[in-house]
């Protein structure tokens, strides 16, 4: 089959790997109908993220057609169209039992590779590096998807393709981070990160009961994105001096009740601290840039919540002083998605969730690898490319 590998830094080609096939009884084989990218690719192709290895089939968000299953799969069948968590979950152990499907026992089986950093092993994930299991990715003819019980949710008729591939990755994300925020009624909400995950988030906080969304970002064409869909205020930080004054002015002196950080090691910045954090990242000397997670947590109101859903490795001048003192509660994740998968496709089938107008191109799987130079470059209001092999 053809398949988008990953050959090195910045180096995308689609090319002709092995198909997948039924490994283990629970298993299921996807006819892939839509996959797209996300800004967590973003951070292994550029080089920040470790753990990928030549030819490596890149691509975690995706849909499909289920063309075969294991013998032991009961609930799925074949001809049925699916969404699929990014996240591969076991559904018996402990934390899939607890709805942490992202912290699963069992699905990583490259545990070993992450063990000396993180303590205890997360979840595997398609096409996300060996440290993350080192699983095939979607963005390929096919896929094999493990535990397909638990982890294939069948696409209701009223839904396209494009509109259920978002539920896969940037809904349940974006979801989380404000389910993390507990939001109350009369809360303000600011979300830093107008992408396909901070434009989730700012939906899921207002259909949650927060009064007021402020979407925080740079680019126009997004902000104008996040105020047509999720009716939000918009911030366009390169229009201000300082956004931390922005936002006191706009809650009355009194800060953001929640912040939800949607933007990860790859942010953008303006002043001393984003050079600061540019060099040392160029440097290898750690790894990110974390200039709107800082933000967040200063600009956050005294006794609130900051929901980081951004992807982070190491990063330095962490403000926990600000965090103590202020008495905030930080929460953070990869993507619990079965936990939310239902309630998202309901949503979408109301129409109250509107996640189609993400997909801003939508290319054959041939084009991947300029698909990726649009969404990385932000080229032409490239929100999310969609491949559609
Ligand atoms: N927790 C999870 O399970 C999970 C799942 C998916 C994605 N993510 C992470 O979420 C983050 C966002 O993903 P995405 O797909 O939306 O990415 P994206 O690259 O499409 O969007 C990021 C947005 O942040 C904006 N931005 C950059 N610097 C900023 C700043 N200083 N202040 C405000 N906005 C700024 C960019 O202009 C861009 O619009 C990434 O780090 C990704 O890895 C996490
Ligand atoms: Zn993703
Ligand atoms: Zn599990």
């Amino acid at each position: 089959m053809r398949a988008l590998c990953w050959n090195g830094i910045n180096d995308l080609r689609v090319e002709t790997v092995d198909d997948p096939r039924i490994v283990n009884p629970h298993d299921a084989v996807l006819k892939v109908l839509a996959t797209t990218t996300c800004g967590s690719d973003l951070h292994f192709i550029d080089g920040y993220l470790p753990a990928m290895r030549e030819g490596d089939v890149i691509g975690h968000e995706f849909m499909g057609e289920v063309v075969e299953v294991g013998p032991e799969v009961r609930d799925v069948r074949v001809g049925e169209r699916v969404v699929v968590p990014s996240f591969i979950g076991c559904g018996s152990c402990a934390h899939c039992r607890n709805d942490e499907w992202s912290l699963c026992d069992n699905t990583n089986p490259k545990a070993a590779l992450q063990e000396p950093v993180l303590g205890y092993p997360t979840a595997g994930i398609y096409g996300y590096t060996h440290a993350f299991g080192g699983y095939a990715g979607s963005h390929a003819e096919y896929i094999r998807v493990p535990f397909a019980d638990n982890d294939c949710f069948p696409v209701p008729d009223g839904l396209s393709d494009i509109e259920a591939l978002f539920v896969s990755d940037a809904a349940p994300t974006g979801w989380m981070g404000a389910d993390f925020c507990d939001i109350e009624p009369g809360d303000v909400v600011a979300v830093w990160g107008c992408g396909g995950v901070g434009q989730m988030a700012q939906q899921a906080a207002k259909l949650m009961g927060a009064e007021r969304v402020i979407a925080i970002d740079r680019l126009p064409e997004r902000l104008a994105m996040a105020a047509e869909h999720a009716d939000v205020e918009t911030l366009n930080y390169e229009d201000t001096d300082s956004v931390l004054e922005a936002l006191r002015e706009m809650t009355g002196g009194r800060g953001p009740d929640k912040c939800i950080e949607a933007v990860g090691m790859e942010s953008h910045g303006t002043g001393a601290q984003y050079a600061y954090d540019r060099a040392k990242q160029a440097l290898h000397l750690h790894t990110d840039r974390a200039d709107p997670l800082r933000e967040a947590i200063v600009a956050c109101r005294k006794g609130g919540i900051v929901s980081v859903l951004g992807v982070y490795g190491l990063l330095d001048k962490f403000p926990m002083g600000v965090v103590m003192n202020k008495g905030l509660t930080i929460r953070s994740a990869q993507q619990h998605g079965q936990r939310y998968v239902t309630t998202l496709l309901e949503h979408a089938q109301r129409g109250e969730l509107r996640t189609s107008h993400l997909c801003t191109h939508e290319l054959p799987l041939e084009e991947a690898p300029h698909g990726y130079e649009l969404f990385k470059h932000k080229q032409d209001g490239c929100v999310r490319a969609v491949f559609r092999p």
